[in-house]
Parts: structure tokens; C-alpha cells; sequence
């Protein structure tokens, strides 16, 4: 496949280098990153960008061996963006100065306010005389480098925005990438039409450079995936098999934990209509044998998570000689900020994933979705021909319906609780509500009440509904339904799932709350 017009992203390493590319992938430009120090002279002749962004980072240019571009960049006779470090790196090298942060340090909010020349990057941007942008930087430019002048101020950032426009050089200290500058999208776009991109580039295409990616990887190796039926390992496990066919083995484990006719849906969907090669593991006697009488949410986590490795490393051992786990890791699993586990310090749960297995089985991990966002695995999967009810579905958190049944589990409990999530989601989607909710299910309360039905007393279970909108998971709202869906709903979960007679809605939010009840 012949090169397509390509932008080079230099990272320096900022927490937010992907979030550029994601800029641009909305604009349809196809971009690479790459890490600064594989950024060769040679790199850069045979890469032949058609424009360079020089990405922000947490380094000093004071620093020894701080990272810089080489000087043949600027040779290239492209358009060049610095962000935040990359325009310290660009006016260090250029020929102006850069000071050291000494309580100077700038985070968060700043307005931007425009200077008397015109800038063709800014078209857009002050029609209400300033904007508001992203700082985040310790050192600041002091001095610009010949040729630049200054087209935009903050308070204390002097030089907010500076370009050299005959080169084509931009530099701004702030993050135009990051949602609180509002006009940071339009910047781009902006760039990205001044160096003459013609913003074609498609997720088709996007797919077909993924697939190389993977053949150049894996070679003629084997690989496993688990599969858990969500939409990421989804979409991995059949971009991986388009790229590398029956070289992949998929490990479907099945807990008994799952929802109704979860099971039958994967195996089909893979093992029929794409005809991989899929291990289906029915270990829900193990599983449900080990949770036995126990209540603590950690430790049923703690249980389901040994099992699911031991599981899966059992089957795993089957393909013989993988050389290669596949996993559906997303970008923002990635970016420590806003990781599962709220953060660095504390544990609000042990989420389920196989981490640890990697090393321990002497894998290497194939992660072929590693940059992109929920929305885009979601279009990559349209893409790949995965079917709308599929790629739609809301989270499904890997020990299923364990975190659902707080308290003891049961057979019993898990069946009443599969069917009255059923009618839930059926009522959902008859009212056309499905895809306005990030994620909606029932959980079955460890109470029984006393209800009555005709002329008869009942003793049975509670359930509670939960749905919430979200945009990723950490933090949520409880979904504003009607009054009357909430009637209708319960009414229709009383009538047809034995073993309910009682039917709570949960308002709260996360925080306090969060998504699951355990
Ligand atoms: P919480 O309950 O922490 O959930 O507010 C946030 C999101 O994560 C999902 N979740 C999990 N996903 N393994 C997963 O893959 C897990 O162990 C797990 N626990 C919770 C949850 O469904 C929600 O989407």
C-alpha cells in the first residue's frame, strides 16, 4: 500500500500525546506517533511527513540529555506545531530562551487574548475577544527565536501563542488537544488544512494499517485472545483474526456468571459467523463452586480473578506455543489519570483483567486497540462488520453477575436475577432508551420481603435497577426515567420472573456510589 499523506507526532511524552492524534483522527488525517528518540535523520527522510507536531512533556530542555527533536526537522520545509515542551524544544533549538519554571509553574485555566496581527491557525479562534485554553507547564519561553512574533498573551504566558509564518513554524504553550480549550479542535483543523491535508483518511483505513501492524508483530506466531464478549476484546480478536487468521485461538471462559444466553450469543457469533478457532471453557462449577457461602465483594473478586487465570492459562496451554496474548486494552486504560482503579494510591476494587499472566506464561502482549477510545473501537468494530446489537452494548464488568448478587451466591438467586435483567433490558429497548444509557442492569438484593399476589402472601427476593449515563466510567449519573417506565417496568418483572415480588430504582451517583454494587 502506497504511503498516504501522513503527520509525524514527535512525544516528548505528555500524559495527553494520544489525545493529538485523536484531534486528528477526527479530522480524518492519518498521523503516527512516534517517541522522540526513534526520530532519526533518516527516520524522518524515509517517514516524509507532510506536517510535524512536536507533542508537550514532563522534561526541562535544561535538563542533560534532554530530549529534543534533531535539527533536520525543521530542514523538512513542512509545517511544524510545538505544544507546550515542543515549543521550549523548538525555540531552544531555533534560537530563542527558555526559562527555568522557579514558581512560575502554570496549571489549568488560562485566557488567551490575541495580539493585532492575524494568525491562518487562529482563524475561529477570538471572536469574543479571548479564549480560554489548557496551561500546563513549569519552564516557560522567555525569549522567542528569529523570525517568530507573538499573536496571542496570557497573563503569564507572554508567549502563549508564536509562529514564524513564512516557515510555516507554530508554537503555542498551551494543550489545544484537551477538551478545556474549547477552540483547540478548531487550531488543528486549522494546521492540518494549511499544510494541505485533505482530510480523507478513513477508518477503513485505518483498519488496514492496524492489520499490517499486527503481521509485522506477530509473524508466523500463534496467538490467544480471551474473549469475554465485550465490545474491546471483540474488535480485537477479529481485527487480530482478519490479519492473522487461524494463527489465533480465542479463549471464551465461562464463569457462570453471565447473562441470559450470553454464552450461546458469543460461541455463535465467533465460532459460527467468523469461524475462529474458540475455546469455549464452561467452568461454572469451578467458579460458582469456589464462591460458594462467601459474601466479602474483594474476596469474591479476588476468587474470580485466580480462577479466571488459572482457567485460562489451562486452556491457553492447549493452543500449544502461543507466543502472544492479544488483549482489548483502550487508551484510556492506559493513561494513569483515569485508570479502573481511581487512581495510583487507592483501591475502591480490584478490577478483574489478566494482568500478571503475561509475564507469567512469557507472553508478549498484542494490543492492537491501545490508541483509541471507546467510540472509535466502536466505529473500527462497524468497520470489521460486527453487528450494531454487538458493538452497542453496554459494559459488562469481567466477574458478571458476581458483583450484581451482593451478599451469598446462589444458583437460584443467579437464574431469578438473569431473567429479571432480561424483561429490564427488553423495556429499555422497546422504549428506545438503550443507546442514551452508558450502562443499565438489576441486581439482586441479599433481602426477602413480603409482598402479596392474588389472593396469596409472598416471601421473595428485592431487586434493584440501576442505569446510569456516563462518559467513562468514572464518574456517573443515575438515568432520569419516567415515572411511568418505572411502573411499567416493575410490574412486568413481578409478573413474569418468579422469585421477585419487589423492585427498587437506585438514584445515586458515582461518586458516591459507583456503577456496580460491588
Ligand atoms: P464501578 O463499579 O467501579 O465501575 O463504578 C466502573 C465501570 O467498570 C466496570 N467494572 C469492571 N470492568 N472488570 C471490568 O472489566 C471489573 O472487575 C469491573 N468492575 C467494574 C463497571 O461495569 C463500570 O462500567
Amino acid at each position: 500500500m502506497k504511503n498516504p499523506d501522513r503527520l509525524l507526532i514527535i512525544d516528548f511524552g505528555s500524559q495527553v500525546t494520544q489525545l493529538i492524534a485523536r484531534r486528528l483522527r477526527e479530522l480524518h488525517v492519518y498521523c503516527e506517533i512516534h517517541p522522540f528518540n526513534k526520530v532519526t535523520e533518516a527516520f524522518l527522510a524515509e517517514f516524509a511527513p507532510k506536517a510535524v507536531i512536536l507533542s508537550g512533556g514532563p522534561a526541562s530542555v535544561f535538563a542533560e540529555g534532554a530530549p529534543l527533536p534533531p535539527r533536520a526537522v525543521f530542514g523538512l520545509g513542512v509545517p511544524i506545531l510545538g505544544i507546550c515542551y515542543g515549543q521550549q524544544a523548538m525555540m531552544h533549538l531555533l534560537g530563542g530562551k527558555v526559562q527555568r519554571g522557579h514558581g512560575t509553574a502554570e496549571f489549568g485555566r488560562a485566557y488567551v487574548t490575541p495580539t493585532e496581527e492575524k494568525l491562518s491557525i487562529l482563524d475561529g479562534w477570538f471572536a469574543e475577544g479571548r479564549e480560554q485554553v489548557w496551561m500546563s507547564h513549569g519552564d516557560h519561553v522567555s525569549e522567542i527565536a528569529p523570525g517568530f512574533q507573538v499573536y496571542g498573551t496570557s497573563p503569564s504566558a507572554p508567549f502563549a501563542i508564536t509562529a514564524d509564518p513564512a516557515r510555516h513554524f507554530y508554537a503555542v504553550q498551551f494543550h489545544p488537544e484537551v477538551h478545556h480549550t474549547p477552540k483547540g479542535a478548531k487550531l488543528y483543523e486549522n494546521f492540518v488544512k494549511l499544510a494541505g491535508f485533505k482530510g480523507d483518511w478513513t477508518m477503513d483505513a485505518y483498519r488496514e494499517a492496524a492489520i499490517q501492524r499486527i503481521r509485522d508483530q506477530v509473524g508466523t506466531a500463534k496467538v490467544i485472545c480471551g474473549l469475554s464478549g465485550g465490545v474491546d476484546s471483540s474488535v480485537a480478536a477479529v481485527l487480530i483474526h482478519e490479519a492473522i487468521g487461524d494463527q489465533l485461538t480465542c479463549v471464551f471462559v465461562d464463569h457462570g456468571l453471565l447473562r441470559l444466553g450470553e454464552a450461546e450469543q458469543v460461541v455463535t457469533m465467533f465460532r459460527d459467523h467468523y469461524n475462529m478457532p474458540l475455546i469455549h471453557a464452561d467452568e461454572s462449577d469451578l467458579f460458582l463452586g469456589a464462591l460458594e457461602g462467601v459474601s466479602d465483594p474483594e474476596t469474591k473478586r479476588k476468587i474470580i480473578g485466580k480462577l479466571f487465570i488459572d482457567v485460562f492459562q489451562k486452556h491457553a496451554h492447549d493452543v500449544g506455543g502461543a507466543k502472544f496474548l492479544a488483549q482489548g486494552t483502550l487508551y484510556p486504560d492506559v493513561i494513569e489519570s483515569v485508570s479502573f482503579s481511581g487512581g495510583p494510591s487507592v483501591t475502591i476494587k480490584s478490577h478483574h483483567n489478566v494482568g500478571g499472566l503475561p509475564e507469567k506464561m512469557g507472553l508478549k502482549l498484542v494490543e492492537p486497540l491501545r490508541e483509541l477510545f471507546k467510540d472509535e473501537v466502536r466505529a473500527l468494530g462497524r468497520e470489521l462488520g460486527l453487528p450494531a446489537s454487538f458493538i452497542g452494548r453496554h459494559p459488562f464488568p469481567g466477574p458478571g453477575l458476581a458483583i450484581r448478587c451482593p451478599g451469598e451466591i446462589t444458583r437460584e438467586k443467579l437464574d431469578i436475577l438473569r431473567q429479571a435483567d432480561a424483561v429490564y433490558i427488553d423495556q429499555i429497548r422497546k422504549h428506545g432508551l438503550y443507546d442514551e444509557i452508558w450502562q443499565a442492569f438489576a441486581a439482586i438484593l441479599p433481602m426477602k420481603t413480603v409482598g402479596v399476589m392474588g389472593d396469596h402472601r409472598t416471601y421473595d427476593f428485592a431487586l434493584a435497577l440501576r442505569a446510569v449515563t456516563s462518559v467513562d466510567g468514572m464518574t456517573a449519573d443515575y438515568y432520569p426515567f419516567t415515572h411511568d417506565f418505572l411502573g411499567e417496568t416493575a410490574t412486568r418483572i413481578i409478573q413474569e420472573v418468579p422469585g421477585i415480588n419487589r423492585v427498587f430504582y437506585d438514584c445515586t451517583s458515582k461518586p458516591p456510589g459507583t456503577i456496580e454494587l460491588e
